[in-house]
């Protein structure tokens, strides 16, 4: 069975039956149930350090989208201890729907800087990513563009490309200019850069850096890790042509810094093993899964100190916006307001 076939499958259990985590017997130490939003082949290798280590079974379900459905329509009944997630605003919205649970722990509190976790222990970081501007290395000079007040200079009218405003990474940034900058000026930024968009939002992040291949724009946003899984891409070679077709900026690297977002984890409000949930969130802040969670999708380790792989290590250090990433997830439901005001999809 393919990775989708079963995703496909369990959401369709899901709607009639509380899912099941069944497999061999659990290992001495017990086990802990996860949902995962992230892939099998990043994770499943330090799921096996840590069952290696403290002798304690982890049970995954990889699920693209719908986990906070499920959880919801699970209740008390669910069998899932923790969640892992992308993106900070899927972890606001577990949070405001109540299926997450407060959890106060040392070692997390010291592996992960305050801003990256949930000031209740609501959730946690676990690596970060940056979402900076890619241009044409053809058709764009380098400094031409350094901050995303840049993008709405008309001198890039029909030149900018972006996946809709309805992703969770869209939302994300705009909440960031919201958290710097107040509302009055994300407004304007958001109508100025649609003003610019060379087509109707669409498509993923690397959609963007092969329409800059393609010459159909020369500027676009993207999440850094795209970067280096697109120039090592040997399944899909040609991405190795689109990523050689942009250079890379990270923005307002003279202010604020460059908005980075998370990809985290959270205890289910109804762990039933708790502990364990815990344990495994510990374990994967750790220097020794740090650097390997954060290399298998070209990520930056969240914990400080930790080496970089080298791929990401060349794009540069950067200066990131230190903003409190809960702060600017609480602004996300008035980043939806702006882009729809700006009639920005
Ligand atoms: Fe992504």
């Amino acid at each position: 069975m393919t990775i989708l076939q079963k995703s496909t499958s369990l959401a369709a259990a899901a709607t009639v039956a509380v899912a099941t985590f069944a497999g061999p017997a659990a290992a001495n130490g017990g086990e802990v149930n996860l949902y995962s939003y992230r892939q099998e082949f990043l994770i499943r290798p330090l799921l096996d350090a840590f069952t290696k280590d403290s002798g304690i079974k982890v049970n995954v379900q990889y699920v693209k989208g719908g986990i906070l459905k499920r959880m919801q329509a699970e209740g008390e009944d669910s069998a899932v201890d923790a969640v892992l997630t992308a993106d900070i605003a899927t972890l606001r919205q577990h949070v405001e729907a109540d299926t997450f649970q407060a959890v106060k722990s040392d070692v997390l509190a010291a592996n992960i800087p305050a801003q990256y976790r949930h000031p209740d222990g609501k959730w946690f970081g676990l690596t970060v990513r940056a979402r900076v501007i890619v241009h044409s290395n053809a058709r764009v000079k380098p400094g031409e563009i350094t901050r995303y007040e840049d993008l709405t200079d008309p001198k890039w009218k029909g030149r900018i490309c972006t996946r809709s405003s309805g992703h969770v990474y869209m939302k994300s940034l705009l909440a960031s200019i919201i958290a710097a900058k107040g509302e009055d000026a994300a407004q304007q930024w958001a109508s100025g850069v649609k003003a610019n968009l060379a087509r109707k939002p669409q498509g993923n992040d690397r959609a963007q850096v092969k329409a800059i291949w393609q010459g159909e724009c020369d500027v676009a946003l993207i999440n850094t890790y795209y970067i280096g899984a697109m120039r090592h891409n040997e399944a899909e070679p040609v991405q190795k042509e689109w990523a050689a077709a942009i250079d890379v900026v990270f923005p307002n690297q003279d202010d604020r810094g460059t908005h980075v977002n998370i990809s985290g984890a959270g205890v289910a409000k109804h762990a039933k093993n708790r502990a364990n949930a815990i344990r495994l969130i510990e374990f994967l802040s750790s220097d020794k899964a740090q650097s390997y969670y954060a290399a298998s999708n070209y990520e930056y380790p969240v914990k400080p100190g930790v080496e970089w792989d080298p791929e990401v290590a060349s794009w540069g250090k950067f200066k990131a916006d230190d903003t409190d990433l809960w702060k600017i997830a609480e602004l996300v439901p008035q980043a939806v307001l702006i882009y729809d005001r700006a009639g920005y999809r």
